[in-house]
């Protein structure tokens, strides 16, 4: 399947992503992933460094030309992270089609919660959070045994800038998607094996 995955900063896409990927053998495109492997790269719009650590969009060329590659390669995946403004919505919708599009909805408040408590994994890339989702050995990862650190783009003022980005530019994709026939809305409050069960069901019934 080709599953587009939408949410706040926070709201689970990663998580549910990982799951996805498990069950159906499809490739993971995640441009958050790809720019952090990439954060020191020079460009001539500057480091995506500079623009992650604020809390902004990195501009649409960089990551745009991530998507394109991936996609290419990929014959089912979750897109997760990308389109998160009209320019970029728009670069998609020529690029492929789509037989999903997700919408995990989580309050602001929970979405704080989450991100500030989130602990991930370096080398295997696993996500964890110090009270919802901990780790048997606290600060060590359960999948490779790799100390777990904080994002540098996870601390309290950052998480601020971040939902401030997303109320600007991506509330309004969602809204697009919203109209469409592969849209699904999410409750993504609940506990991540509900949410998984309800993400399943969905794609489960378009596919
Ligand atoms: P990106 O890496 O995409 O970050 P994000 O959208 O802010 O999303 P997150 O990864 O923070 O959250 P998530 O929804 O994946 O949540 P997770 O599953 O980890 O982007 C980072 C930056 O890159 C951007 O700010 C921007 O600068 C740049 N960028 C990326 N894409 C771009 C684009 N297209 N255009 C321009 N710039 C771009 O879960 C969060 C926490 O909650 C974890 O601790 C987890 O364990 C926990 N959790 C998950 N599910 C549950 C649950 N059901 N109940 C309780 N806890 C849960
Ligand atoms: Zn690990």
């Amino acid at each position: 399947p080709r599953i587009l995955i939408l949410g706040a900063p926070g709201a689970g896409k990663g998580t549910q992503s990982k799951r996805l990927c498990e069950a159906y053998g499809i490739e993971h495109i995640t441009t958050g992933d790809a720019l952090r492997a990439n954060k020191q790269m020079e460009t001539e719009y500057g480091t995506p460094a500079e623009y992650m650590d604020a809390g902004e969009l990195v501009p649409d060329p960089l990551v745009n030309e991530i998507v394109a590659a991936a996609l290419e390669d990929a014959d089912g995946f979750v897109l997760d992270g990308y389109p998160r403004n009209e320019s970029q919505v728009e670069y998609l919708e020529d690029a492929t089609e789509l037989d999903v599009v997700l919408y995990l909805d989580v309050s602001e408040e929970e979405l704080v919660r989450r991100l500030t408590g989130r602990r991930v994994c370096p080398d295997c890339g696993a996500s964890y959070h110090v009270e919802f989702n901990a780790p048997e050995e606290t600060g060590v990862c359960d999948e490779c045994g790799a100390e777990l650190v904080q994002r540098d783009d996870d601390t309290e003022e950052t998480v601020r800038e971040r939902l401030k980005t997303y109320e600007e530019n991506t509330e309004d994709v969602i809204e697009h998607y919203r109209s469409t026939d592969e849209f699904v809305e999410v409750d993504g409050e609940q506990t991540p094996d509900e949410v998984w069960a309800d993400v399943k069901a969905a794609v489960d019934s378009r596919t």
